[in-house]
């Protein structure tokens, strides 16, 4: 089969352009578009680095695999060995296969015996999802010890940018000099982690959400990573990604392959709000994208923590009715002998302890409230004090015929034993054949520690297994949601959101916190994805006391909900959570389909975020001062992202209501005025003085 020159393929002004010239292929290009191409030969030319002294001889590219054989003495694509033989490989390509919007390449490695291929396919938005895998040729056996995807990054990359956490503290943002030698994120808690940076950005110096080149990669997968940025020596960069594979994990026997997670790929030139709203068109076409209005959900954990009891949450139910709530979760606490954390995890049977008539009273409740009911899972764990333990302590991960130590009093199934993983998918089968569940919200409480099955690790065979446990259970019960939490935002990931309708952003819904957490998670997943509720006034995990508008400004950007004790609600925070739920779905729809745009004012505690709708005829923006006043007048708001020719009425509002001022006179337009989108974006509109901690909207719509 004859292999073509090139391959020069692109979709919303992004290209990627590959060479098959040498014998190696070699992206000369990923990032803005490059126009048609009819031949490569010029683009190869202008493409060759000069050969310096104290180098090689020979002109050439190093490959997509990064091959040593092509004299890269950096790190490859590629690691792995038989034994310690064939750790040097050297690809030939056997076959193209190309259209407009993918390339696919095959190369073999007879010596080596190995075949390796990769498809770089544009899935909607310019993102680029990549794929790749390895196949074990010959009779011995190889192991594999990494496979990233290494894409090439322009020379003026100047800074990095990546998001690391903690419980209650997700995706805090780490923005670097990029600088020679390997900068790698890795994530080794067999889960993607609250540490998990989703995607990583490289950026020209000073690049912001509306200015400057960026391009970011973000491994679509809930095991561990590897995120990293390498400069070489002589000032090439390059951005890859890759599954973490623990020693030994991943030894191929003759004919088997390695298929590698996804790589989402994107690249901006208008800054990382690019990068955002390019990976939100890539997930929102997805055929698995939630379809209908996300439905605005009361989850009780803190409103009854294990505590349940039928009176009570019915009379949650009413409130909720009320308020015009339309999913109401029953969470932890339901099932065998779980009436604390310490025991029944495992054993998903519901309680005839606390629950002697089975959920069908409470479903019914909550159906005759006109709402939907969800359930809490945690299939993955089980408690040493449990039924299912007590029968089959064999069945968690371990190596070394030690028991790992335990983490919020539980051990994790090994779900590649065929049995454990049964005994789970029939068991949450059950419950859900036999009441009227919409809905499950599945959680992952600790981190895998010796992930070990007969003394090998399996955490790439393990997050395989809850992929398939979530298909099946949606294959079973058409319609099914499923909402993925692990702590909070422990595994929200690109790779998740093919299973799961819903993330669990955090467990924090101090609504202060949750403005960094949702504005750093939303840069790689879309709002509609992700959980944000209206938290108590005192925040159960920092202690923190905000204002009823503050927080509900800031769990109106997201798949919104509530999760608090609403029967000790005023009446007037009643009223209000009743103006707020008819706003969320009555915008809704903007939120959940627009684009993103976060508008950077001088004080950089001053957040304002919000979307605009694709035909750029409606804006919905939040204004939240998080710090002091850092000057005592915050200056013109700038807004992006609408049409400059378009003229827009503009006004503030309070679904919940108004927040507290620290000014003697508000600003002028709060009522409303008329202002072309020129005058919006570059003139701007003066802020008010806010207290801290306090939010307002900002509607924005064409006349
Ligand atoms: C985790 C979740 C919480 C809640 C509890 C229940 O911490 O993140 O939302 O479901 O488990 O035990």
């Amino acid at each position: 089969m004859s292999i073509p020159a090139f391959a020069h393929i692109s979709e919303a002004d992004t290209s990627l352009l590959i060479d098959f010239s040498f014998s190696n292929p070699q992206i000369l290009h990923w990032g803005k578009s490059l126009g048609s191409i009819d031949t490569v030969s010029d683009y190869v030319k202008a493409s060759l680095e000069p050969i310096a002294h104290a180098e090689h001889d020979e002109h050439h590219f190093v490959g997509i695999w990064r091959e040593n054989a092509n004299g890269n003495v950096y790190h490859p694509a590629l690691l792995g060995h038989r034994s310690g033989s064939d750790f040097s490989q050297a690809f030939s390509v056997t076959r193209v296969d190309q259209s407009r919007s993918f390339v696919e390449i095959h190369a073999e490695d007879t010596l080596a015996g190995l075949e390796i291929w990769v498809r770089y396919e544009f899935v909607g938005g310019g993102v680029l999802r990549v794929s790749q895998g390895l196949k074990n040729l010959e009779t011995s056996s190889f192991t594999l010890e990494d496979l990233s995807v290494v894409m090439p990054l322009g020379d003026q990359v100047a800074e990095s940018l990546d998001f690391s956490g903690s419980w209650v503290k997700e995706r805090q943002p780490n923005r670097r000099d990029i600088q020679p030698g390997i900068f790698s994120r890795e994530v080794r808690e067999g889960r993607s982690s609250h540490d998990y940076t989703i995607v990583q950005l490289a950026m020209t110096k000073g690049a912001n959400y509306q200015t400057g080149e960026v391009w970011s990669l973000g491994l679509a997968f809930s095991g561990n990573s590897r995120h990293k940025i390498e400069r070489t020596q002589t000032g090439r960069t390059s951005i890859s990604a890759s599954e973490l594979l623990l020693p030994g994990e991943m030894i191929l026997e003759q004919g088997e392959s390695y298929l590698a997670p996804s790589v989402i790929a994107s690249y901006s030139d208008s800054g990382i709000d690019g990068i955002t709203n390019s990976i939100y068109k890539y997930v929102r076409s997805r055929p698995n994208h939630p379809q209908r209005p996300r439905p605005l959900t009361l989850n009780v954990w803190e409103a009854v923590y294990f505590d349940h009891n039928l009176e009570k949450l019915s009379e949650l139910a009413d409130v909720a009715k009320e308020i015009g709530v339309e999913r109401f979760v029953l969470d932890d606490g339901w099932f065998g002998s779980r009436r604390d954390d310490l025991r029944g995890l495992g054993d998903w049977v519901i309680s005839k302890d606390v629950w002697p008539q089975g959920l069908g009273p409470l479903i019914e409740k909550v159906k005759s409230c006109g709402m939907e009911f969800g359930l809490w899972f945690e299939g993955e764990m089980v408690n040493p004090d449990s039924d299912l333990y007590r029968a089959h302590p064999d069945w968690i991960l371990s190596a070394g015929g030690r028991v790992p130590p335990t983490g919020r009093y539980q051990q994790v199934l090994n779900l590649t034993i065929p049995e454990a993983f049964e005994h789970v998918l029939s068991q949450v089968d059950a419950v859900l054949s036999e009441n009227e569940i919409a809905y499950i919200k599945w959680d992952h409480n600790r981190f895998l520690i010796e992930a070990g099955g007969n003394n090998k690790p399996i955490v790439h065979e393990q997050t395989l297994a809850i992929y398939r446990l979530f298909d099946e259970l949606k294959k079973r019960h058409p319609g099914l949601e499923i909402e993925s939490c692990a702590s909070g935002g422990g595994r929200i990931d690109l790779g998740m959101i093919d299973h799961a309708d819903r993330f669990w952003t955090s467990d924090c819904n101090d609504a202060l916190e949750r403005q960094y957490i949702q504005r750093y998670t939303q840069i790689g997943i879309p709002p509609e994805l992700l959980g944000s509720h209206i938290g108590p006034t005192k925040s159960h995990t920092t202690g923190r006391v905000h204002e009823l508008s503050f927080r509900a400004i800031t769990a109106l950007f997201g798949h919104a909900g509530l999760e608090w004790d609403i029967t000790t609600c005023t009446d007037d925070e009643k009223q209000k959570l009743k103006t707020w739920a008819s706003y969320y779905k009555a915008n809704r729809e903007l939120i959940h389909s627009g684009s993103m745009v976060r508008v950077e004012l001088v004080n950089p505690e001053i957040f304002v975020h919000g979307v605009v709708s694709k035909d750029k005829t409606k804006g919905l923006f939040a204004y939240a001062n998080l710090g002091g006043q850092g000057g005592s007048k915050p200056g013109a708001i700038r807004f992006a992202g609408l049409n400059p020719e378009k003229k827009y009425h503009v006004k503030a509002v309070f679904p919940a209501g108004e927040p507290k001022y620290l000014q003697r006179q508000n600003v002028a337009w709060f009522e409303g005025i008329v202002l072309s989108g020129s005058a919006l974006m570059h003139m701007g509109l003066q802020a008010p003085i806010l207290f801290p901690e306090n939010a307002f909207l900002i509607e924005i719509e064409a006349k």
